[in-house]
């Protein structure tokens, strides 16, 4: 089956079975590998990828299902000003997620401080529930994401890339 969406601002398309998975997808045939496969079963969040603007858990999305979408990775996000402010804040609290939760933790970071510029806890806890990580705690993310929207307090911008 031929396949065409919108990867990170580019029209693509590809010739795929189906039933792939979305997030096999985008690391075997486009080489993007801020999206982590897990548990592949919609649980840990490592495959977190923005399908037409939501996060997605994209191990759970046969590519036929990303006809016409519009998908944005962490890639199509790193060189952003508001996921630098993002890198700044987590690095400044030595808050350094394992390969496993990395790219997926900061491309969630970046959904919520882009629609909350000063979230509240109880919108962070929202934002990252449906990750389930088991090497760092909600205390150290609160702290890295307080940081981040000081990065970017300090240097006198609101929010949006
Ligand atoms: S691999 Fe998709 S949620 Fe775990
Ligand atoms: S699983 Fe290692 S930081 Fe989340």
């Amino acid at each position: 089956m031929t396949v065409s969406f919108l990867l990170n601002g580019k029209s693509v398309s590809l010739d795929v079975p189906p039933n792939k998975r979305l997030v096999d997808v985008l690391r075997e045939d486009f080489h993007l590998e801020g999206a982590r496969p897990g548990c592949y079963a919609g649980e840990c969040g490592a495959c977190t990828v923005f399908v037409n603007g939501e996060l997605t858990h994209s191990c759970l999305v046969p590519v036929f299902a990303a006809q016409d979408t519009d998908i944005i990775t962490y890639e199509g996000l790193a060189d952003t000003q508001e996921m630098k402010y993002i890198l700044a804040g987590f690095d400044a609290v030595h808050y350094h997620p394992c390969a496993n939760c990395r790219q997926s933790r900061l491309l969630t970071a970046y959904a919520l401080l882009t629609t909350h510029p000063v979230p509240e806890r109880r919108e962070i806890d929202a934002f990252f529930s449906g990750h389930r990580c088991g090497c760092s705690s909600m205390g150290e993310l609160y702290t890295a994401i307080e940081q981040a929207v000081d990065m970017r307090r300090r240097s006198g911008r609101h929010g949006r890339r």
